[in-house]
């Protein structure tokens, strides 16, 4: 038998990677990859590797033949804002940054939103009822998370689908490019997304508002304030993981949730599940498949060293669906789940998701209303996929009332 190789372009991954990530988990679970990377997809690993004391910083990487070639061939550019933002760099600078925005971004400011969100959630709902019946992306899981981060930030709307165009663009940069037109593409929205957020600095700093992006660029902590280009990036990292990662989370969650009628069932009996289901979403269809690090020196995991200086990828996607810590029903979707909780969806350790808390209020208040005033809600067609490896996420979700 040859050992499964992770190829997230073999036919049907899009559609359903679970199967491939269980072949690599019994076969080959810290997977030497020969395009220049290590892939760690059982549970334990996987936490293991996010907190350990690993880089996210690209420039600590080793020269490889064949991924360099491939980064050749798609442009050779990198994108994310420069990688000033947290998510690409490595203390101190990490917990500088981190400290500053979370500084603004608090618990209080998150739970002020529910009343927000409950209204934004039913005008989505008045109009799938008013119209029979539609899309449940572009009704709901779209316009949720982009309407509430935008709210937030206080950012002008004055051109939303260019705006959703760019960040469209710019999360390409998370998945793996071969073609060089596209990566042009990604690099020039990155370049607008970043001139544009500085125009929206620039406003707020002479119409200052009750917004994030106002207690941003006067956000001080220890001493410390962020420099104009690090409020930029810090920026667009808010935005765009404000919306593209809990978009996924909806679109995903309900087609499971429809495709499970005795779960759906089980939730309309008791709603009072909705927070654990949310979690249960998560786990068993993860908004964000997998988490990137770096080696600095020679890393223990799973048995196996992972070389100085090398990509070690994280699948965040198989540690969730792993029988060896979740148990033989790991790939059932079961709204009742006890530990659903223990997913790795949101990464681990030093970065875990600064926006949890935001993500799963949003699902939870989605959820909860939907079935409520849906209970006979159903998939009315076929449903798509963005095709994409990382944020991989359902892009049309047909449902009738
Ligand atoms: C980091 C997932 C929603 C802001 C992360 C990471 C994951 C993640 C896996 C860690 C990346 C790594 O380890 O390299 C998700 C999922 C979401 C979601 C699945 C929705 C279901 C949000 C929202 C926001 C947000 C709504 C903010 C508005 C951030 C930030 C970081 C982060 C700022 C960087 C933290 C750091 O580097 O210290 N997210 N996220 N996320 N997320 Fe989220």
């Amino acid at each position: 038998m040859t050992t499964a190789l992770f190829n997230p372009f073999a036919p049907g991954f899009a559609e359903d990677p679970y199967p491939h990530y269980r072949e690599l988990r019994d076969q080959d679970p810290v997977q030497d990859h020969p395009m220049g990377f290590w892939l760690v997809s059982r549970h334990s690993d996987v936490t293991a590797l996010l907190r350990a004391d690993l880089s996210v910083e690209q420039r600590n990487v080793v020269p490889h033949p064949v991924r360099d070639a491939m980064r050749e061939a798609a442009g050779g550019v990198d994108f994310r804002a420069g990688g000033m933002s947290m998510l690409d760099r490595d203390p101190p600078d990490h917990t500088r940054l981190r400290g500053l925005v979370q500084k603004v971004f608090t618990p209080r400011a998150i739970g002020a939103l529910e009343p927000r969100i409950t209204e934004l959630v039913d005008t989505a709902l008045d109009g799938l009822a008013a119209d029979g019946g539609g899309d449940l992306v572009e009704a709901l899981a779209f316009p949720l998370p982009f309407t509430v981060i935008n709210d937030m930030l206080g950012m002008p709307l004055t051109d939303a689908p260019r705006l959703r165009e760019l960040t469209g663009l710019l999360v390409r940069s998370l998945e793996p490019m071969a073609d060089p037109e596209l990566a042009k593409r990604v690099g020039e929205a990155d370049r607008e997304l970043c001139e544009l957020t500085a125009e929206a600095i620039e406003h707020k700093r002479a119409h200052p508002g009750d917004d994030l992006l106002t207690a941003l660029i006067r956000a001080e902590h220890g001493g410390w304030v962020l420099s104009p280009d690090e409020l930029v990036a810090q920026v667009v990292l808010l935005y765009v993981a404000g919306h593209e990662t809990t978009v996924n989370l909806i679109s995903n969650g309900a087609v499971a949730l429809l495709r499970h009628p005795a779960q759906h069932a089980a939730l309309k009996a008791d709603p009072g599940l909705v927070g654990n289901a949310v979690e249960e979403m998560l786990r068993y269809d993860s908004p964000v498949q997998s988490s990137r690090r770096v080696t600095l020196r020679p890393a223990e995991v799973g048995g196996r060293e992972i070389p100085a200086g090398t990509f070690a990828i994280a699948s965040l996607a198989s540690a969730n669906r792993d029988e060896r810590f979740w148990g033989p029903d790991a790939d059932e979707f079961r709204v009742d789940r006890p530990n659903a909780r223990h997913h790795v969806s949101f990464g681990a350790g030093p970065h875990h998701c600064l926006g949890a808390a935001l993500a799963r209020l949003e699902g939870r208040v989605a959820f909860d209303r939907l079935v409520r005033r849906f209970p006979d809600l159903a998939l009315a067609g076929d449903v798509t996929w963005n095709g994409r490896i990382n944020l991989r996420g359902a892009t049309s979700v047909p449902v009738s009332p």
